[in-house]
């Protein structure tokens, strides 16, 4: 497990970005849950803790698809592909995130980048 952040220094509403690679967001909802999913939007290179928390649902800043923080899946397009749901964990009012392990859906233009390719 990875300590994000302490709870405290992330109030309801806010995201907080996790500078791993790829980044991961952690979101605290109005409702008080923590969640944790891939910062960059399947779309394009947008991040997602840039964007706007509704309830269970973050709207990408960047063409408004909207991903649910519970399961990772997009409402519409123009984002196609789900982000990944990272486990979470609070304990003694620190924020610890598991990243998950599977392979990430990253947009094309990033994957290109990472690979030292054309942006
Ligand atoms: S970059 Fe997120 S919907 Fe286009």
């Amino acid at each position: 497990m990875i300590p994000a952040c302490r709870l405290a220094d992330l109030p309801r509403g806010e995201a907080f970005r996790l500078d791993v690679d790829p980044p991961v967001s952690v979101f605290h909802t109005d409702d008080g849950e923590v969640f944790a999913i891939d910062d960059t939007c399947t779309h394009q290179d947008a991040s997602l803790a840039d964007g706007w928390l509704e309830g269970c649902e973050v709207e990408c800043p960047l063409h408004a698809s909207k991903f649910d923080l519970r399961t990772g899946v997009v409402d519409a397009p123009p984002a196609k592909l789900p982000v990944r749901t990272h486990g979470v964990l609070v304990e003694d009012g620190m924020i610890y995130v598991r990243v998950s392990t599977s392979t990430p859906n990253l947009p094309p233009c990033v994957t290109a980048r990472l690979a030292g390719g054309p942006a």
